[in-house]
């Protein structure tokens, strides 16, 4: 079992390198199962769900052509399979992108069988959206015993306007992908406007879908009878690069954030500067710096273009050590998304959690301690606390990070930190898979 030991209160200094967005990669992979022809993919982020979703396409009959770490060259022209086969289940059910699969199957095939995704316990995750979508583009959805089976009437869906009752990424991006080969024109309203979701559109553009809209609550799509191949590359990870941010804020030093599109990062940013800290946009890249004592805050997660649900355990994290009093709460989620608060208290923390809200009342010092990673974010901010505290940290449970940060530990040792990866007897069972 792989564990992190971090030696903390060493402050971060050098430069990072931000991979390419896991959320926008674990849409775009599956979306290339409706492409006919040579999917060439740059800045893949090399991460555990990217492997796993490659997996996936691989068994189902794709061609997938590593090129370097980074690069992939996908075919899925001869995929046939419009099931999931039960060998693939254990892997579709460990992660929560697997059910835009759904989507593209549905879009290329005209039907589409698999199970139940997994992904973060946030409590429950409904998929009720995606299912109205898809039944609106003329599908049949039976969703039951853990299995979803779709089935296009007459075998093609058909375009519509659908209206979203809850802004979600998921079902914007899955009603997207079978739309884009759908007879006619689908209009979805009050969709997410996450930067993941424009690059999914951008990348269906070019191979040959006529998607607008994407980036405003209004996506609009003329259907096409079918995608050609191309080559894309994806934006770079905001999460990835305001978790580097926020360790800066925690550990503090100076650090040149690369490879980044700062107009992503702004309320990440603004927030950050409210802490005191310095934050300055280049073209591609910010630098952080952080010498004075943290400033309190309240933020509030909300979707994009608001503070993005995904940073709010690392922000949680830094404001441990704010002196004063700090609320963070958490707008998508409607369980709050605190389970790692548990893990940060061991360290010292001071935080009640009421409700929505984590009530936090900034402590001098963390000091080390062993803590797991509950989920992906949490596992991010229990190490941004690890590099801040005094002593040492262990995190346990390491398998969550690596399935959305791309060698998180050789990233902070560049930058500084002392932090190592080490293989230990589990010392208790695993329970959960998670994964975003
Ligand atoms: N919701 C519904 N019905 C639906 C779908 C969603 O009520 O059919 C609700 C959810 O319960 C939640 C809200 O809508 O309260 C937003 O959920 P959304 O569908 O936007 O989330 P998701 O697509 O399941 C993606 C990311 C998450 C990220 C959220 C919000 C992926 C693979 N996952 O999840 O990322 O937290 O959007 O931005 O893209 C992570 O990367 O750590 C992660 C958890």
């Amino acid at each position: 079992m792989e564990k992190y030991v971090i030696q903390g209160g060493k402050p971060l200094r050098g430069s990072v390198e931000i991979s390419g967005a896991k959320n926008a990669a674990v849409a775009i992979i599956p979306a290339a199962l409706m492409v006919r022809g040579v999917c060439r993919l740059e800045n893949l982020p090399e991460i555990s769900d990217t492997d796993t979703l490659l997996h996936i396409l691989t068994y189902l009959g794709a061609k997938v052509n590593m090129i370097n770490r980074t690069t992939v060259e996908l075919d899925c022209t001869h995929v046939q399979m419009d099931t999931l086969p039960e060998d693939m289940w254990n892997l579709t059910r460990r992660i929560r992108a697997s059910y835009y699969l759904i989507g593209a199957m549905l879009g290329r095939f005209g039907r589409a069988r698999s199970t139940m995704p997994g992904g973060c316990n946030f409590g429950v995750r409904p998929i009720d959206q995606h299912i109205k979508g898809l039944t609106a583009l003329g599908a049949d959805m039976d969703v039951s015993g853990g299995f979803i089976r779709a089935t296009a009437k007459n075998g093609r869906l058909r375009g519509t306007t659908i209206y979203l009752d809850k802004v979600s990424v998921g079902a914007t991006i899955n009603i997207m992908i079978a739309a884009a080969t759908a007879e006619g024109r689908t209009v979805i309203e009050n969709v997410a406007r996450e930067p993941h979701i424009v690059d999914l559109a951008n990348f269906l553009n070019s191979m040959g879908a006529d998607v607008r809209g994407a980036g405003t609550d209004v996506i609009k799509i003329r259907g096409v009878k079918s995608l050609h191949g191309g080559a894309y590359t994806l934006i770079p990870d905001q999460i990835e690069a305001g978790t580097y941010m926020a360790a800066v804020a925690a550990a503090g030093g100076a650090v040149r954030v690369s490879n980044v599109i700062p107009k992503h990062l702004e309320c990440i940013s603004s927030k950050l500067r409210e802490m005191n800290v310095e934050v300055e946009e280049g073209d591609d890249y910010v630098l952080v710096c952080r010498n004075g004592p943290l400033h309190p805050v309240n933020l509030k997660t909300m979707p994009y273009p608001g503070f993005p649900t995904d940073m709010q355990p690392q922000m949680t994290a830094v404001l441990c050590c704010a002196p004063g009093l700090s609320v963070v709460t958490e707008g998508v989620w409607n369980n709050g998304r605190f389970k790692y608060v548990g893990e940060l208290k061991k360290m010292g923390a001071n935080i009640a959690v009421e409700d929505q809200s984590a009530i936090l009342q900034g402590v001098e010092k963390l000091t080390g301690a062993v803590v797991r990673a509950c989920d992906l974010r949490a596992g991010a901010a229990v190490v941004i606390a690890g590099l801040a505290a005094e002593g040492v940290t262990k995190v346990e449970d390491v398998t969550y990070i690596e399935r959305g940060y791309q060698d998180l530990v050789g990233k902070f040792r560049a930058l500084g930190a002392d932090i190592r990866c080490i293989e230990e007897p589990e010392s208790e069972p695993v329970v959960n898979w998670n994964a975003g």
